[in-house]
């Protein structure tokens, strides 16, 4: 079968090939994968079937129909994969921006009964169609910036009937664009006003009365651990019942606090905990053991949230864990999608290389949505999720700030519109 399509002359493909395939990678791993130089790579029926340099590649795949691509010399890399949105929300908080910059905190605003709680309140009210609008919209900034695989939390329902249709949305604007969508149940997201005081009971009703329904719907099950949201105790609870469904589980903790969910979540077995600002070392050391329980960093919250303290990324990497970097695209603690600026970020807050640093938005973030024998590689038989990028050296992509450096995102071996 000759080649669908052929991107020829690519100054330095970033293949992230070279290291373990049955786990994430971790220390020296995340910085020792093959760049290739002058090379090429072939697709074919949406996934990859050669990547090689430019003397190797085999003319008699070439044929009439073969969509030729020139990259000139430019970096050539897998689609980013981000591995941690809240993308379907109704309204925005740019009134509490204002307070946030006039010295509230993020947490005395949410006891106020804002924060998470006024877009509960917005997502409650809006349509579902009008909730398909708006994750059609950031899916859509997301494939800008090269994103191509995007996990899409609920979490701004917190009853029943809205957080199944959140979860609704995601898969029915997985089906009507490109970009690659993994749902996540994120019903524990914060106590609902229903069941002020009662965490427990409202665990208990979603692990009853909503999971069983999200079989096969949602892949994963996340819960926020933290101070005014849910207790370590609670949420292991919670995940173990999770658990037990068959669901994979994620964790957002130690964000503000150390109250030590992460640890508790990665001795369940959990695919990722996110944030980690606060977790301490001994913790890393133990989440480190399992060698596969992948510690999302999200720089860009500190930023937004005006917090000194960002998680020890070099230190983690240091201590074997494997580590992802995604922006946790929502919002209230983040409303970017520029996962580009999380990776330069991530570079200047948390001590990662530009070669970790891409690995960590790349193979590392897949292997946080269980999709790493899929994407975030550009190797035989991965999907055809491949940047052309603006630039002709990889050290460029952190450095130029805020930048977005796509110049063609190709899904499934199809060419963008960007
Ligand atoms: O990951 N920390 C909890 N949840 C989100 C923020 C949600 C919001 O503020 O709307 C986060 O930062
Ligand atoms: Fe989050």
């Amino acid at each position: 079968m000759p080649y669908d399509l052929l991107i020829r002359n690519c100054g330095q493909i970033l293949t992230l090939v070279g290291g373990p395939t049955d786990k994430p990678l971790t220390k020296s791993q995340l910085s020792d994968w093959q760049i290739l130089a002058n090379g090429f790579v072939a697709c074919e029926k949406g996934r990859i079937a050669a990547v090689g340099p430019m003397l190797e590649l085999d003319d008699s795949q070439i044929s009439a129909t073969t969509e030729i691509l020139d990259a000139q010399g430019r970096v050539v890399m897998p689609g980013l994969v981000e591995c941690h949105t809240h993308l379907v929300f109704a309204g925005n908080r740019a009134e509490e921006f204002q307070r946030k910059l006039q010295g509230e905190s993020y947490l005395d605003i949410l006891a106020s009964g804002g924060g998470i709680l006024s877009t509960v309140r917005a997502t409650r009210a809006a349509s579902a169609a009008e909730l398909l609008q708006n994750a059609l919209h950031h899916l859509d900034g997301f494939r800008r910036y090269g994103v191509t695989t995007v996990e899409a939390k609920s979490g701004y329902g917190l009853d029943k009937e809205t957080e199944l249709r959140l979860v609704r949305v995601a898969l029915e604007a997985s089906k009507r664009q490109p970009v690659r969508v993994v749902p996540t149940f994120l019903g524990a997201h914060v106590v609902p006003p229903e069941y002020k005081g009662r965490p427990a009971e409202y665990l208990h009703m979603l692990a009853t009365e909503v999971l069983p329904e999200l079989r096969g719907q949602a892949e994963f099950v996340d819960i926020f651990c933290e101070e005014g949201a849910f207790s370590v105790d609670d949420a292991r609870t919670y995940l173990q019942q999770a658990h037990a469904l068959g669901f994979g589980l994620k964790i957002h903790a130690e964000q503000l606090h150390d109250l030590g969910g992460c640890a508790m979540a990665a001795e369940l077995g959990a695919i990722s905990v996110d944030h980690v600002d606060y977790l301490s070392l001994p913790d890393a050391a133990r989440i480190a053991q399992n060698g596969r329980t992948v510690a999302v960093l999200l720089p860009l919250v500190p930023l937004f949230l005006r917090q000194e303290r960002y998680a020890l990324g070099r230190q983690l990497i240091d201590a074997g864990v494997p580590v992802a970097v995604s922006t946790d695209f929502n919002p209230g603690s983040c409303p970017s999608k520029n996962l580009w600026l999380a990776l330069s970020m991530a570079c200047l807050k948390m001590g990662l290389t530009p070669l970790e640093a891409i690995a960590a938005v790349t193979l590392n973030a897949a292997w946080a949505l269980n999709r790493a024998h899929e994407v975030g590689r550009l190797a035989e038989g991965y999907m055809a999720d491949i940047l052309i990028l603006t630039l002709d050296d990889y050290r460029q992509i952190p450095y130029w700030l805020g930048e977005n450096p796509v110049q063609e995102v190709i899904i499934g071996g199809i060419r963008q519109n960007l």
